[in-house]
């Protein structure tokens, strides 16, 4: 039986009523560049966070390179870096401190954890900063921070909760080039963004969930013969149609106080 990467079996997570992942199940193959899509509140972050061990699954089961992440935890960590969503580092360490602890924490050597992180800091042009505090940090640089920690050990299993969100240019092509050279090394790395012209540069294969349902999944080309501009089709023309939204983006008759054109 193949080992994936990255399984999800089942997965279903309920907030009061609202059911943010429905049944979902799906599989990344090592060595794999998933990209994971979907309008907002599509379910992609909760999606992440339980298969992180962040969030407690309602039913269903997550497993990091067949080790199931609920019944034990501890060891399916040890194989995965996560940048999640939102700016939940620790606000009272600076960067330096930050990157070079999380190192330690996933096993390094300390003389290991801090030469990679000035490696890291000096990549991601943060060293100026680095012993700022990150409460003091513009958002940018968080995420670049939160970015540093999660993959200073050098993980099989990278999760990315939109890594280029409020990135600039220059650190933009810095990381997609990182992540290159990551799953050149073998690294499995399944990511969220909104940019799509990122996602059809990077992505070997993509999946595309709404209202919790995995809803089209394959690599580009598959999913580009699945849409019906065929061979033509742009990842937004499979998007938009994927999760049911090509005829709803005009605004035409919508915003009234905008007047007609
Ligand atoms: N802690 C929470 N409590 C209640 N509802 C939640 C919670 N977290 C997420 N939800 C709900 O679950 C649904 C999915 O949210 P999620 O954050 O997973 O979406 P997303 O696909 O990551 O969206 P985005 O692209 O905006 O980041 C939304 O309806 C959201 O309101
Ligand atoms: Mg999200």
């Amino acid at each position: 039986m193949t080992e994936w990467a990255v399984e999800a079996r089942g997965l279903t997570r309920y907030f009061d009523k609202k059911t943010a992942v429905d049944n979902l199940t799906l599989q990344v193959a090592e060595g794999e560049f998933y990209g994971f899509l979907g309008p907002n509140g599509a379910g992609k972050s909760t999606t992440i966070n339980m298969l992180v061990g962040l969030l407690r699954p309602s039913a269903g089961q997550c497993l990091i390179t067949g080790i199931d992440m609920w019944a034990n935890p501890l060891a399916a960590k040890k194989r995965l870096g996560v940048l999640p969503d939102g700016n939940n580092l620790y606000q009272r360490l600076s960067a330096r401190e930050f990157v070079r602890f999380s190192g330690v924490m996933y096993g390094l050597p300390k003389q290991d954890a801090a030469q990679r992180t000035e490696e890291l800091l000096d990549l991601l042009d943060l060293t100026d900063d680095a012993d700022k505090l990150i409460v003091d940090y513009s958002h940018g640089m968080r995420k670049k921070t939160a970015l540093a920690a999660a993959i200073v050990h050098n993980p099989r299993v990278l999760f990315l909760d939109e890594p280029f969100e409020g990135i600039d240019a220059i650190s933009g092509r810095v990381i997609r080039d990182v992540l290159r050279r990551l799953r050149e090394r073998g690294a499995t790395i399944f990511f969220t963004s909104h940019i799509l012209e990122v996602v059809e540069r990077l992505c070997s294969r993509v999946g595309v969930i709404a209202d919790g349902r995995l809803v089209a999944e394959g690599s580009m080309d598959e999913l580009r013969t699945q849409a019906e501009h065929g061979a033509d089709a742009t990842l937004e023309d499979v998007f938009l149609r994927a999760v049911g939204a090509a005829d709803e983006t005009s605004t035409e008759g919508r915003l009234s106080w905008l007047g007609n054109p």
